[in-house]
């Protein structure tokens, strides 16, 4: 008879779990000097620190010099900075976030996940173990280094996980201009950080209420700007996990409330009705476009379709969105 003790998760067993240790093992090497040179560097900007005064809101964080300063050198030329001097580091999550992202994808139920940053594959390790824990889906994630995208490939067949990733090698900002399938359940930032903002536009027409959105390092200031604003339609908040390892400094977990851009698309499709105002509520009522239940009538009014997308939440305008 089959008892819970007969049950494991895909992330503690094999070949996932090994996989993992020796990966993780094998990134903490690689990325060794790097990480003693950030952290000399960040002892001298600390003591610098101690005597200024001046916070701006990306000097929230204790190690954010350092990370300002890559920023500078990424806004320069990030092509060049991540394929060529960062072409042989991992950068990974560590062990700690990668079960964080797992324990996410598998709160969320979700079936479509969307990676901005690969590197050799292991947060992708985690987040399509939850796939197939979910019972299945498709991760598809983006790494603007050939050399890497091909070794995490590797290292995801060496999980057994290949039949749930799709590895997109490029520009983020071209491989993830298109080719989805359904709406994003869950969508993890971790590639250069000066592209959050615009990588987000580019995810944010197929996101749904309850989206869950991880950003690593979130610490341009237009991002947290954008995703701390309610009225973009997320809640967001820092998150402490890993805070102790300095690769994990700043980290935002955010959920989709509503979504503009989503509503925008669904509309789209019905512009000829919704351009005659007049139609709109017996439209509502007759159409299966709105039976999601994401938005409904609460009064029997006219409305200009620019006054439903703008302001989606607002009960006196006559629809809501649940
Ligand atoms: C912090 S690492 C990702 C670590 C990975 N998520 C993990 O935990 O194993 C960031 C990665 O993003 C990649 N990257 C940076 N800018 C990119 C872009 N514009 N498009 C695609 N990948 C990019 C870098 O080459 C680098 O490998």
């Amino acid at each position: 008879m089959y008892t819970h003790e007969d049950y494991k998760d895909t992330l503690t067993s094999e070949p996932v779990a090994s996989t993992l240790k020796r990966l993780h093992k094998q990134a903490e090497e690689a990325d060794k000097p790097l990480q003693q040179e950030y952290s000399k560097l960040r002892k001298l900007y600390k003591e610098a620190k101690e005597k200024e005064a001046n916070k701006s809101l990306e000097q929230e964080y204790s190690s954010i010099d350092v990370i300002a300063d890559l920023l500078k050198e990424e806004r320069k030329n990030y092509k060049e900075m991540y394929q060529n001097k960062f072409a042989s580091h991992y950068l990974s999550v560590t062990p700690e976030f990668g079960d964080f992202l797992y324990m996410c994808a598998r709160t969320a139920n979700a079936k479509q996940i969307v990676e901005f940053g690969t590197s050799f594959g292991i947060s992708s390790i985690y987040l399509a173990a939850a796939l197939r824990d979910n019972g299945g889906g498709e991760l598809i994630s983006t790494e603007i280094e050939e050399s890497k995208a091909l070794q995490a490939r590797k290292n995801i067949a060496a999980a057994g996980l290949s039949d749930l990733v799709d590895i997109r090698i490029g520009d983020a900002l071209e491989t993830l201009s298109t080719g989805f399938k359904g709406k994003i359940d869950l969508a993890l930032l971790d590639g250069a950080f000066s592209l959050y903002l615009p990588v987000l536009k580019l995810l944010e027409p197929h996101f749904r209420m309850g989206t869950v959105l991880i950003s690593e390092n979130a610490l341009v200031a237009e991002y947290l700007k954008h995703i701390r604003n309610p009225a973009n339609g997320y809640h967001s908040k820092k998150i402490l996990v890993g805070e102790g390892n300095d690769n994990e400094k700043g980290n935002e977990l955010s959920i989709v409330t509503w979504n503009k851009m989503s509503l925008e698309n669904r509309l789209d499709k019905t512009s000829a009705s919704i351009s005659d105002a007049q139609s709109v509520p017996a439209m509502v009522k007759s159409s299966s476009i709105f039976l999601a239940g994401q938005i409904y009538l609460t009064k029997n009014q006219a409305l200009s379709r620019e006054r439903i997308v703008r302001r989606p939440q607002h009960k006196q305008n006559g629809l809501a969105v649940i």
